[in-house]
């Protein structure tokens, strides 16, 4: 009798040290989440106390636009890079007529692997660079597929190392000497979340992203103590030329939106989604999508369904997708 009476004492204590666990657990995760996201909408950091100048890879569209965008609007003179002189223009005539800051333009094809890194640093030079935005990638298809369909696979994985990898070590070597100079200084890097889980189907890409991940948060824990701060940001889906230009709505951001909640996050955390909507899809996506569905061969099986019926929307619709940022 005493003996199960000790049984059943133990097992309560046991079930009550699990609740209080998961308690705090959760508790702490919902403060977390709550300054990160809401909190930080009033208190955020005054990002020009890092330095004068904001460099910004793949600044011509999409995310890295808004970036570029929004950190002139918070008082930063931009650096933008990326393919095309005309675009780059573009933008910089827009940053300096709309928010009255200086910019520079860096004409540079991130796919060329090593070589454009002298060049870029030569045009850096002697600049006060208090942000880097590592946010050029690329994806190897226009939409899903298998490691092998991607058309021209032998020269497009190289490509999308060079793009997705290479850009963001290299653009870090060039820029964080500096900053550990300077004592001061935040690298944001942008990764995915389709590197919280191995993704099926974007295999490199998805790859890419879980390096950059690492690599920022590596990068974080090392520098923190010399005054850097490197922040990883895994966006879900924002409305991109990358995400074809899909409609905006409450789970999908536009890149404007999502850049300005997503600094707002700087400082209060190291690894962000970047906005609370992103956030609260990827708790439910672990929880209702966990590793053993997504790498499934059910699953599989509806990707490469979705792939072929949604590349035929696309190619239908394509003239007026690609002319909307444009
Ligand atoms: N959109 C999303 O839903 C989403 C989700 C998760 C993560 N992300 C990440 O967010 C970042 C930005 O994505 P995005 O959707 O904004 O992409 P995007 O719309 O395709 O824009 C990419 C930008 O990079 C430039 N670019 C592309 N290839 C380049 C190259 N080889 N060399 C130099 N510049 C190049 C493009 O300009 P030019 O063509 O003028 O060169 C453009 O300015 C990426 O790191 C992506 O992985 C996006």
């Amino acid at each position: 009798m005493a003996e199960t009476e000790g049984y059943c004492g133990f097992l309560c204590f046991l079930g009550g040290f699990t609740a209080l666990y998961y308690l705090l657990k959760w508790s702490w995760a919902c403060w977390r989440g709550f300054k990160m996201y809401l909190l930080s909408e009033i208190w955020h950091t005054d990002l020009r106390k890092f330095g004068r100048w904001a460099v910004v890879t793949g600044a011509t569209s999409g995310i890295g636009r808004a970036y570029a965008m929004e950190l002139a609007r918070r008082g930063l003179d931009i650096v933008l890079i990326s393919r095309s002189e005309e675009k780059l223009h573009r933008v910089a005539k827009e940053i300096e007529s709309q928010y009255g800051r200086q910019t520079r333009t860096i004409q540079a094809d991130f796919t060329e692997g090593q070589s454009i890194y002298l060049g870029i640093a030569q045009k850096l030079e002697g600049l006060e660079i208090g942000i880097l935005v590592n946010n050029v990638a690329m994806n190897y298809a226009r939409m899903l597929a298998h490691f092998l369909d991607v058309p021209d696979t032998e020269q497009r994985i190289t490509q999308v190392i060079n793009c997705n990898i290479l850009s963001v070590t290299q653009m870090s070597r060039l820029i964080l000497t500096h900053m550990v100079e300077r004592g001061r200084g935040l690298i944001i890097n942008l990764s995915s979340e389709a590197a919280s889980e191995p993704q099926p189907m974007l295999a490199v890409y998805s790859a890419t992203k879980i390096f950059v991940t690492y690599f920022s948060r590596c990068l974080n824990t090392e520098y923190k103590s010399r005054g850097i701060t490197v922040q990883c940001v895994a966006p879900f889906v924002v409305s991109t030329n990358m995400t074809n230009n899909v409609a905006v709505n409450p789970l999908v951001k536009s890149a404007a939106s999502f850049a300005r909640d997503a600094l707002n996050t700087v400082e209060y955390s190291s690894f962000t989604s970047g906005c609370l909507t992103h956030a609260l899809q990827h708790i439910a996506l672990s929880i209702f999508f966990p590793a053993w569905v997504r790498h499934s061969q059910f699953l599989v099986r509806r990707m490469e369904e979705y792939a072929q019926s949604a590349t035929k929307y696309i190619e239908e619709r394509m003239p007026q997708t690609h002319s909307k940022e444009e």
